[in-house]
């Protein structure tokens, strides 16, 4: 299973470059405003902290001006993929970008049907939001699992990236589902590090080893 950060914060992404922990990066026009800087110089930035696919989201509605942003983000870097939104538009981008030759990941995907549209579509990735979907009382989770048995009925090569994961139980479930990828916040890969047994663990085995004296090296 991959792990994406989900942030648009450079020195966020820094520090866990070259931790095996990120294996690529989302952002979305949210993010990009939180950083409160240019989008093309941010997603150039992270671009240059990993080799994996960087998601940078177009902002148009309409199709033209889709595909306009849509190639001006993709000749940022070779990593790069576009996003563009689960709209008819968006799934025309899609088509047409993919066609070039381009990563498109479809975002704001909220039912299995428009998972199935993205795929058709040539999406590399369709993004399914889970915490989006939980908070107005849906399943978030089973929007995944749902869309990981049609894409492996149908052997279809776009990965679910399962998208709006808000604490390490969405990871876990994401997992056993066989979810390819997990988009998730800094303090989400965090989290998943700390357990108190460990903690605990580790305080005793260091107060007994201070009784021996001993050091290793
Ligand atoms: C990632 O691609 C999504 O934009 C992101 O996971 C959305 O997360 P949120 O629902 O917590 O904003």
């Amino acid at each position: 299973m991959k792990f994406f950060v989900d942030s648009a914060d450079v020195a966020e992404i820094k520090s866990l470059a070259g931790t095996g922990l990120m294996d690529g990066v989302t952002t979305n026009p949210s993010l990009i405003a939180k950083s409160g800087r240019k989008m093309s110089e941010v997603i150039a930035e992270i671009c240059a902290l990993t080799e994996g696919p960087v998601s940078a989201e177009v902002t148009a509605a309409d199709l033209d001006t889709m595909l306009r942003e849509g190639r001006y983000l993709r000749d940022i870097a070779p990593n790069v993929a576009v996003k563009v939104p689960l709209t008819e538009a968006g799934l025309r981008a899609c088509k047409a970008l993919s066609d070039e030759g381009t990563m498109v990941n479809v975002t704001l995907c909220f039912s299995a049907p428009q998972a199935l549209l993205a795929a058709k579509a040539g999406a590399a990735f369709i993004s399914p939001f889970i915490g989006r979907l939980d908070d107005i009382g849906e399943d978030g989770i089973q929007l995944i699992a749902d869309v990981v048995t049609i894409y492996s009925n149908y052997n279809f090569r776009t990965e679910v990236l399962a998208a709006s994961i808000r604490h390490p139980v969405h990871v876990l479930q994401c997992a056993k589902i066989g979810a390819h990828v997990a988009t998730m916040p800094p303090a989400v890969i965090k989290a998943l590090v700390k357990h108190p047994l460990t903690d605990r663990g580790l305080e005793q085995f260091t107060a007994d080893w201070a009784k021996t004296g001993q050091s290793i090296l």
